[in-house]
């Protein structure tokens, strides 16, 4: 087999590259370690910043987006017991986000590249990349068994954080960052109407909180939890019971629990690896970078990061310039590490930090105080929240 340019994943990252590519005339195979249903069945944040909608709009795959999507123009701040509203579009000239599940984006962009008939390996195991240092990258793969091989000009590592691509880097050609915090997001999704139209993120003396949603009848609440807490420890009853007590009076009045579709626990962490390009290897979203999900930045910088890839494929085939090839890892690096010192500073803002002692809290709750009596602070979150442009 052979390619143009062979993408490794079909996460958001993958599927999103893998669109914009086909609509610019660049053929891709994806090869996914996965199944398409076990794909779609990770249930993952929702909230895209504009840039996203756009680039997603770009890729032709925005219809479903645009009709079922949930536009917000704020988000809620709850501290002390008391609710404040960041108005995001009066802070930032007119943006907003949009409430939309990543599963029903990788939904979208996976029935657009089936339309296209442009190739996806399902179930591809084995992933093995060779030669991205010269001139013709070779992937080595087994699909049913078989081994197989796909030639191409270039590879697109977007396999997520425990994806083979940042791997199959010479050791000492990528140096690291990482911030692991003592805590996790336990995470529940229900067939209920959410307890609020906007999101809330909780900072209570017990812990973290946040109220989110995917539609009008379904809604993703979250604890702040110990890191080593087991899911099988909390029953629906005891986290409705748990969250009730962290929210302010009105929405713990209009919360309405049901049945878990899910239920479970995500580490939080911080991670960077530099640089995103090996000669004619390139590493995007996951694989490269994480974010703790407080301020929803994951799929969001995925975007970014393939905005900039994509671009500078489009030149390289179109106009035969390697230009954006070459600036492609500092360009994405630098919206990176923005992305992940908002994320870093959201999450010590609003949860529980033992270490830090009473102290600590009181410093929180200053800043909170501050966030939402000052235009200034709060017009910083808001630019970082709806996204700094690409
Ligand atoms: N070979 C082939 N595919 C692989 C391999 C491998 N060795 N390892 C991992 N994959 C696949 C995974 O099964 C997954 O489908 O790569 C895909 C990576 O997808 P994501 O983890 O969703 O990562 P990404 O596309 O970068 O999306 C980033 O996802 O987790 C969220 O917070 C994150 O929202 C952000 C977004
Ligand atoms: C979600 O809806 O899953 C979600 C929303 C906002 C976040 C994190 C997760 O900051």
């Amino acid at each position: 087999m052979r390619t143009q340019v062979a993408i490794i994943g079909a996460g958001p990252a993958g599927l999103l590259l893998g669109q914009l590519l086909q609509v610019a005339g660049i053929e891709t195979v994806i090869l996914e370690r996965r199944s398409a249903d076990y794909v779609l069945g990770r249930i993952r944040a929702g909230v895209l910043e504009q840039g996203t909608v756009d680039l997603i709009a770009r890729a032709g795959c925005d219809a479903r987006l645009r009709q079922e999507g949930l536009p917000h123009a704020g988000v809620n701040l709850c501290f002390d017991g008391k609710r404040h509203r960041i108005d995001l579009a009066a802070l930032t000239a007119g943006k907003e986000v949009v409430v939309y599940g990543q599963t029903e984006v990788t939904r979208d962009l996976m029935e657009a590249r089936a339309a296209a008939d442009a190739r996806t390996v399902y179930e591809a195991t084995g992933v093995h990349l060779e030669g991205f240092e010269r001139a013709r990258p070779v992937v080595h793969f087994r699909k049913g068994g078989i081994a197989q091989t796909l030639e191409c000009d270039f590879i697109a590592g977007c396999d997520g954080f425990y994806g083979v691509s940042r791997q199959s880097v010479p050791e000492g050609a990528l140096e690291t960052f990482e911030r692991v915090y003592p805590f996790g997001w336990l995470g529940l999704l229900a067939d209920v109407p959410p307890a609020n139209e906007e999101l809330i993120y909780v900072n209570h003396e017990d812990g973290f909180a946040l109220c989110s949603m995917r539609s009008p009848t379904r809604s993703r609440y979250y604890l702040q939890c110990d890191a080593d807490e087991k899911v099988e420890n909390w029953s629906d009853q005891r986290f409705w019971d748990e969250l009730r007590r962290r929210l302010d009076p009105e929405a713990a009045a209009a919360l309405v629990t049901g049945p878990a579709l899910e239920k479970s626990i995500a580490p939080l962490r911080s991670f960077v690896a530099e640089p995103l390009r090996f000669g004619r290897l390139f590493l995007a979203g996951d694989v490269a970078h994480i974010v703790p999900p407080t301020g929803a930045k994951g799929l969001n910088l995925a975007a970014s990061d393939v905005h900039y890839l994509s671009e500078a494929l489009i030149e390289y085939y179109g106009e035969g310039s390697s230009a954006g090839i070459d600036a492609y890892s500092a360009r994405a690096l630098a919206r990176v590490w923005k992305a992940e010192r908002f994320s870093w500073w959201m999450t010590s803002l609003l949860h529980r930090f033992p270490e830090n002692g009473r102290f600590g809290h009181r410093i929180q709750l200053a800043e909170l105080e501050y966030l939402v009596s000052s235009d200034a602070a709060a017009a910083s979150l808001a630019e970082n929240y709806v996204g700094l442009p690409f």
